[in-house]
C-alpha cells in the first residue's frame, strides 16, 4: 500500500491517505471515539466536508485537493481536454460542500490552474501532476502552521491563560495548527501557558477537538461554558486570546466560528489583546470587508440537540449561523506565515502577503 503524507508530519492528523482513498479521522465521534471514514470517491469528500467528518478551514481545503484527485482517478478520459473539463465538472462539486472557509475555494483553484499550466501533459500525467500537488498543498500548509506558531509564539505571555475558541488544531489544518500552533510554540520554546477552552455550541469543537488535541500534547487545558468567558476575562483570568479564521476581508474583518466576534468584544472591554491566526490562504482581498463574505446558516436541528437529545420544545424554531464577522478595529494583530500583521490592515495586509514588510 504506498501512502501519501508529508515528510516531517505532526503527530497529530486529521486523515490518512493511501492509494486506497482517504481516510478521514470522524471529528464528529472525537473524543469518544478515533474511528476513520473511508473516502473512495469526490462524492464521498463533499459528504464528509458537509457533514463536518473534517472541518477547520485549511482542513477542508487540503481535503478537497485530495477528493479532487479521487474523482480525477475515477475519469476516463482519452484527451488532455477531456481530463481537463472533467476536472472542472468535479472542482465545481466539491466547492459546494461549504460556503464560508476560502481555503476550499482556493484549494481547487490551485489544483485546476496547476493541471491547466501543464499544456503538453496528457491525463495520466496530469494526475501525477495532480497528486503532487495536492501533497504539496498539505506539506505547505503544515510548514505555514510551524511558522506561524514560531511568529506568533513571541505575542503570547511568559505565562498565563490564553483563551481559544472552536478548535484550530492540528484537526483543523494540515497539522500542528493555527491558533493551537501558536500555543503549542510558545509553550515549547518555554513558556508556562495553560488554555481556556470555549465549549463552542453547537458542535463543540471546543470542548471534544481543542480539549483532545491539547490533552494529547500536554498543554493545561480548562474547557468552559462559552458564556463563562466574558466573566473570566473581568477577573483577570484571561491574558490573551487567540482564535483561528475561515475567511479574512481587504480591511482585517475576520470571519471565525459563531461567537469569536462577542470574544472580540469582550477583549477589548477588558484591556486584553485579541490574536487571529492564520495561513495567506483564508485571506480573500476580493472580500473588501465582512460584509462580502458568505455566512454559512446550519441545519437548526444542530441547535435542537445536544449529545444526540433533543433539548428544546417541539414547535420551537432554531437559528444557526455557523460563523460570524470580527470587525478589523478589535483585532490586535493578524498571525501569518508570511509575518505578523498590525493595523492598519487595509494597507498592510497586500504588504506582508506580497512578502514586503510594513514599514
Ligand atoms: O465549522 P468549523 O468547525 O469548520 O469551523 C472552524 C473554525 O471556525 C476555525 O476556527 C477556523 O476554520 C480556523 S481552523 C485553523
Amino acid at each position: 500500500m504506498k501512502v501519501f503524507q508529508p515528510r516531517n508530519p505532526d503527530l497529530l492528523c486529521a486523515w490518512r491517505w493511501t492509494d486506497r482513498g482517504l481516510y478521514l479521522l470522524d471529528q464528529r465521534k472525537l473524543p469518544a471515539r478515533e474511528v476513520y471514514v473511508h473516502c473512495r470517491t469526490w462524492q464521498e469528500v463533499r459528504r464528509a466536508i458537509k457533514d463536518m467528518v473534517v472541518r477547520g478551514a485549511p482542513a477542508i481545503g487540503i481535503t478537497a485537493a485530495i477528493g479532487l484527485v479521487l474523482g480525477a482517478e475515477r475519469l476516463r478520459a482519452r484527451t488532455r481536454r477531456a481530463f481537463l473539463s472533467g476536472l472542472k465538472r468535479i472542482a465545481q462539486g466539491l466547492a459546494k460542500a461549504r460556503p464560508t472557509a476560502v481555503n476550499l475555494f482556493w484549494a481547487l483553484e490551485r489544483m485546476v490552474k496547476r493541471a491547466e499550466a501543464e499544456a503538453a501533459a496528457g491525463p495520466q500525467e496530469l494526475l501525477e501532476i495532480l497528486r503532487a500537488e495536492a501533497l504539496s498543498l498539505w506539506e505547505e500548509d503544515l510548514e505555514a502552521c510551524r511558522r506561524m506558531g514560531a511568529l506568533g509564539a513571541g505575542l503570547l505571555p511568559e505565562e498565563g491563560t490564553v483563551l481559544t475558541h472552536c478548535n484550530a488544531g492540528a484537526l483543523a489544518t494540515g497539522g500542528y495548527g493555527t491558533a493551537l500552533g501558536v500555543i503549542r510554540a510558545a509553550v515549547e520554546a518555554g513558556k508556562r501557558l495553560s488554555v481556556l477552552a470555549d465549549e463552542t455550541r453547537p458542535y463543540l469543537q471546543g470542548a471534544r477537538l481543542t480539549a483532545w488535541e491539547l490533552h494529547k500534547v500536554g498543554i493545561p487545558v480548562t474547557v468552559i461554558p462559552d458564556a463563562a468567558a466574558g466573566f473570566l476575562m473581568a477577573r483577570g483570568r484571561v491574558q490573551a486570546v487567540i482564535v483561528g479564521a475561515d475567511r479574512i476581508a481587504a480591511n482585517g474583518d475576520v470571519a471565525n466560528k459563531i461567537g469569536t466576534y462577542s470574544l472580540a468584544v469582550l477583549a477589548r472591554e477588558n484591556g486584553i489583546p485579541f490574536y487571529v491566526a492564520a495561513p495567506s490562504s483564508t485571506f480573500d482581498l476580493t472580500c473588501f470587508s465582512g460584509e462580502g463574505i458568505p455566512i454559512e446558516e446550519r441545519a437548526a436541528e444542530e441547535v435542537h440537540l445536544c449529545a444526540g437529545r433533543r433539548i428544546t420544545p417541539r414547535g420551537v424554531s432554531a437559528l444557526n449561523p455557523a460563523f460570524d464577522v470580527t470587525p478589523a478595529p478589535y483585532v490586535t494583530a493578524l498571525i501569518t506565515e508570511k509575518g505578523i500583521i498590525q493595523p492598519p490592515y487595509p494597507e498592510n495586509i497586500p504588504r506582508v502577503l506580497s512578502g514586503e514588510t510594513p514599514t
